[in-house]
């Protein structure tokens, strides 16, 4: 079964095409992160403009590059849920006249638990396909969603049933990783920059608090980015007054350095925490990292060094938004739940994922 997949949440528009769940045969992602970078963050207003802009062509391309036409695809599925309503809109709409005009079975999908389906994707033939692994990840699955949005531990029993473990009270990871950037005065998106500037800088400079919380797998990262704010105010020597977009004039890049090591140490550690305590708990079969701060070195190191299983990674092109994990999910999705009728999609952009036994 072969299914092309539309994505189109935030400030990617992207489409791909997956055979059976497992081989990718084609995924283009139009990134808006150039167009976003000048504004320091997304702008919901022109990321749904830009998206109207190349869809066509974007799902033209994911055809082109599986060399396949129309007539050779046999389902199409798109994200509804949950992101950016005008981003969301664009991608609904494209994909509702696609099944509609061409007559195909049309499969509406959840942006988050598509991000674990990237791990779903296995070594094959075609340079796309090549660095992948070269098995699926086995039930019972524990994974970790760490994006922009999001920040959860699920425990899947099997496709489609699932159990939310623990989830964030406030910022996600990823969110945390831009807004902290923006403090330091690293450019957004502010997962890569920081991780790019910890490199060089001492994790253990600035001492910096973990969120202690009532469930044991929640999450919470607004504490940890206030904390690294007033560290910032106290190493520059203002207080909080002071405006905060001034802040990093006043930083040099060791001080920046640190900030970004010292933060991205803390973070990475409390999700890896809750991580291993889930595991122990739990014996799942695999465990799996899925979302953009997926890409994070930090984090797969710390969960190398403290897990007893090896995780498989998805190559960070599959960790941040694309179609083909969307196409991914579509196929386990119908195998337990009917189409939907392209008339009656419709867009949920704030529907969160929640336990499905
Ligand atoms: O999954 P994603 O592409 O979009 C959402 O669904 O949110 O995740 C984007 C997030 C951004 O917050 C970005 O800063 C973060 O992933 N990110 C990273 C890294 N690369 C991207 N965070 C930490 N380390 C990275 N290397
Ligand atoms: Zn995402």
């Amino acid at each position: 079964m072969r299914i092309l997949g539309i994505e189109s949440s935030c400030d990617e528009t992207a489409a791909a095409v997956v055979e059976d769940g497992k081989n990718i045969l084609s995924s283009i992602v139009k990134s808006q992160i150039d167009i976003h970078t000048q504004y320091g963050g997304v702008v919901p207003e022109v990321a749904a403009r830009n998206h109207l802009e190349v869809v066509n062509p974007v799902v033209q391309q994911a055809l082109d590059e599986a060399n396949l036409d129309w007539s050779r695809i046999d389902a199409i599925a798109v994200t509804y849920a949950p992101g950016l309503s005008g981003s969301l809109l664009i991608g609904a709409i494209t994909a509702k006249t696609l099944a509609y005009l061409y007559d195909k079975p049309l499969y509406h999908i959840h942006h988050v638990e598509a991000h674990v389906y990237a791990n779903f994707l296995i070594n094959g033939q075609g340079e796309l396909a090549k660095d992948l692994p070269t098995s699926q990840p086995k039930f019972p699955l524990l994974a970790l969603i760490v994006s922009g949005g999001h920040t959860q531990l699920v425990l899947f029993s099997d496709h489609g049933k699932f159990r939310i473990l623990g989830q964030t009270q406030d910022d996600a990871v990823g969110e945390a990783f831009d807004k902290v950037a923006k403090i330091i005065g690293l450019p957004y998106p502010g997962g890569p920059s920081i991780s790019k500037a910890a490199i060089h800088g001492d994790p253990y400079k600035y001492k910096l608090p973990k969120a202690k919380l009532k469930n044991k797998f929640d999450f919470s990262f607004s504490g940890l980015k206030t904390a690294v704010l007033r560290a910032v105010q106290s190493e520059v020597g203002v207080n909080f007054s002071f405006p905060s977009h001034k802040l990093p004039e006043l930083l040099n890049e060791e001080q920046q350095n640190n900030f970004a090591a010292s933060f991205q140490h803390v973070a990475i550690e409390s999700l890896v925490d809750k991580t291993v305590t889930a595991f122990n708990e739990f014996s799942p079969e695999s465990v799996v990292i899925a979302g953009g701060v997926a890409a994070n070195q930090e984090l797969r190191s710390q969960l190398k060094s403290r897990l007893p299983v090896e995780i498989n990674y998805a190559p960070i092109k599959l960790c941040t938004d694309n179609a083909a994990m969307i196409a991914c999910l579509a196929y386990y999705q119908a195998q337990h739940q009917a189409p939907i009728d392209p008339l009656e999609l419709d867009i949920k952009p704030s529907l969160a994922m929640t336990s499905r036994m």
